[in-house]
């Protein structure tokens, strides 16, 4: 990391893009640069950000781009960019989850290409979707070590989790510890043997129903908003994802759960899965293995299956 302000850069001026460069200029971390296909979009929501620096006290430099030279040396780059599963308007049809995987793998292919020619030594976030494969096209394309391409899934479902268990029990989300294993997806492992309120196990405060309904309201939270939006979420999406940037660029070494490429940790050679890992300048600076029951162990399997069966369309 450079001496000196920090730069990001966020790929995608969407909602999640926009929102990440919004919390980063709230939290003062870092200069940003947007860049959009749709350059207006980028140039038009850095500056409208930027002028709002005076009324809500922040003073960095945001800047947006249609194209990559702005981006040059940059500390970490957050890519968002990517289509929604849609319908199409001609036909009304859905796009086969193979068909989407294959247009954001050459959307995130092309986009991590310049990002690695402009900022060789940046660390990447992945957030598009399908998460967990987005991130083996960054890794393949971009050459990097995987200590330096993370994918933020974790960082999200563990949040949506721990507010459902608040609201749940009327208490403060401050005081509720938890994770969340495995891929973004609707197998994901929330673990409540390992969750807590203020220390007290959450088994001790809740019936075993009302935790397994949040257990699986949190698997399909990502739905829930979608159902509920028409498109996706994106305040708790960057957030998750700012949590990541500020352990990185402040070097907390915070412990997140965070998609890393395993190398025989959990079981797991060659391919992502969303784990404990410690969070600093280096990117991931180390995985953590909790030792996890049988059952545990079980439902990571299922969740690192279904990665591996989407990471299978990417033909690598
Ligand atoms: P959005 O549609 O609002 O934004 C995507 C942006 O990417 C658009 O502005 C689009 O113009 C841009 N884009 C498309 N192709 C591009 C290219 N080649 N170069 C640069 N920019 C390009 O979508 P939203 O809601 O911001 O979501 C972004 C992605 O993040 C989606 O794939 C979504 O599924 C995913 N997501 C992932 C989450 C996670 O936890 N990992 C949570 C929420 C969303
Ligand atoms: C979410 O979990 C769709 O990945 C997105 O909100």
């Amino acid at each position: 990391m450079a001496l000196g302000r920090s730069k990001v850069t966020v790929v995608g001026a969407g909602n999640v893009g926009a929102t990440c460069a919004h919390w980063i200029a709230s939290k003062e971390l870092a200069d940003v640069v947007l860049v959009d296909i749709v350059e207006g979009m980028a140039k038009g929501k850095a500056l409208d950000l930027l002028e709002s620096g005076p009324v809500m006290n922040f003073d960095i430099s945001i800047v947006g781009s249609g194209s990559y030279e702005a981006t040059a040396d940059s500390d970490v780059v957050i890519i968002t960019a990517g289509v929604p599963r849609k319908k199409d308007p001609v036909t009304g049809q859905f796009p086969s989850r193979d068909d989407l995987v294959k247009t954001n793998q050459n959307i995130v292919g092309e986009v991590t290409r310049q990002v690695a020619k402009y900022s060789p030594n940046a660390i990447i976030i992945v957030v598009s979707n399908p998460l967990d494969a987005m991130c083996h096209v960054v890794l393949n394309e971009s050459g990097f070590p995987s200590e330096r391409v993370i994918g933020q899934a974790g960082a999200l479902d563990t949040a949506r989790y721990k507010t459902f268990i608040a609201l749940e029990l009327g208490v403060s989300v401050r005081d509720i510890h938890g994770i969340v294993l495995g891929g973004h997806g609707d197998e994901m492992v929330p673990l409540p043997r390992h969750t807590s309120v203020a220390g007290i196990p959450v088994r001790e405060l809740m019936s075993e129903d009302k935790l397994q309904a949040i257990i699986q309201r949190t698997r399909k939270g990502g739905g829930e908003i979608v159902n509920i939006l028409g498109y996706s979420g994106y305040y708790a999406p960057a957030a998750g994802t700012i949590e990541m940037v500020e352990a990185i660029i402040k070097d907390q070494k915070r412990v997140i759960p965070s998609a890393v490429y395993l190398t025989g940790q959990y079981g797991y050679d060659g391919l992502y899965v969303g784990v404990p890992a410690v969070l600093g300048s280096k990117g991931v600076e180390r995985v953590i293995e909790m030792e996890l029951n049988d059952e545990e162990k079980a439902m990571l399997e299922v969740s690192a299956t279904a990665v591996r069966s989407v990471v299978g369309v990417l033909g690598y």
